[in-house]
């Protein structure tokens, strides 16, 4: 499998602190039956800053030491930006980090609570720039869940979506995790990823979340958001169905 989101980069933000961490990060990746890997680092989370040229060297010496270990896994840069108001400005000058390092794909994460009145711009003009911005667990969004017609209008014009791992396997409660696949009958989620930060509460779930997808809604499922991770591994189009809005009525009755 290929986990597009992950933590595993050492002492850079609040996944692995240590390269002993991140060693111990990439041993459960393996067996969660992970081959390939994106460190997604914050930045711009108020937190943590980390600007390109530091992720891809840091994701170098990581391979290295995967390598020394003898871990099958390949890890590649990336990087997890809060949606900020100078954002265009960071990816002109070269300070975001596009997924694979390939001018292609930029994460977008919200702030939890809510989605910026200027996310609709910003979405747009990154897609101007040349870019396909991929909101990251838009599931997890309190203002998303509420009015999750704002989703459906920004995946309308253009951006995708990621959702996570432990989302559909129930990790972050009922309601998202019902949220959740309503997001996938609704043509509104491309892609699945951990998200990890650890291997206790912030895992992997990538085997269990790929079987709830099996039991839910068959092969050809499982087989559309694999084949999207390898093309954002790849720098190529994602495929996707023309997204229909989540039934608020339905909706509604569970919350
Ligand atoms: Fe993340």
């Amino acid at each position: 499998m290929i986990d597009i989101h992950s933590h595993i980069l050492p002492g850079i933000d609040d996944g692995a602190q240590t390269m002993d961490d991140s060693i111990h990060i990439a041993k459960a990746a393996v067996e969660d039956g992970i081959h390939t890997m994106i460190a997604t680092p914050h930045h711009k989370n108020g937190k943590y800053d980390n600007y390109k040229q530091d992720i891809i060297e840091l994701t170098a010496e990581l391979n290295h030491q995967l390598h020394i270990h003898n871990i099958p896994l390949t890890v590649l840069p990336g990087q997890e930006t809060r949606i900020h108001g100078d954002m265009m400005e960071g990816i002109r000058a070269d300070d975001i980090l596009t997924l694979n390092n390939l001018g292609h794909y930029v994460f977008v994460e919200f702030p939890s609570d809510a989605v910026p009145r200027y996310a609709k711009q910003l979405l747009f003009d990154i897609q101007l720039e040349g870019y396909q911005p991929i909101i990251v667990h838009p599931e997890r969004n309190k203002q998303i869940i509420q009015h999750p017609d704002i989703l459906y209008n920004l995946v309308s014009k253009g951006a995708f979506t990621q959702i996570t791992a432990a989302s559909l396997t129930g990790r972050f409660g009922k309601n998202v995790q019902k949220f959740t696949h309503q997001l996938i009958e609704a043509n509104q989620a491309h892609l699945i990823a951990s998200d990890a930060h650890n291997t206790e509460s912030r895992g992997f779930c990538m085997t269990d979340a790929y079987e709830e997808i099996r039991e839910n809604y068959g092969e050809s499922m499982v087989y559309l958001f694999a084949e999207n991770a390898e093309y954002v591994v790849n720098g190529e189009n994602l495929a996707s169905d023309s997204p229909s809005r989540v039934k608020k009525k339905k909706f509604l009755g569970i919350f």
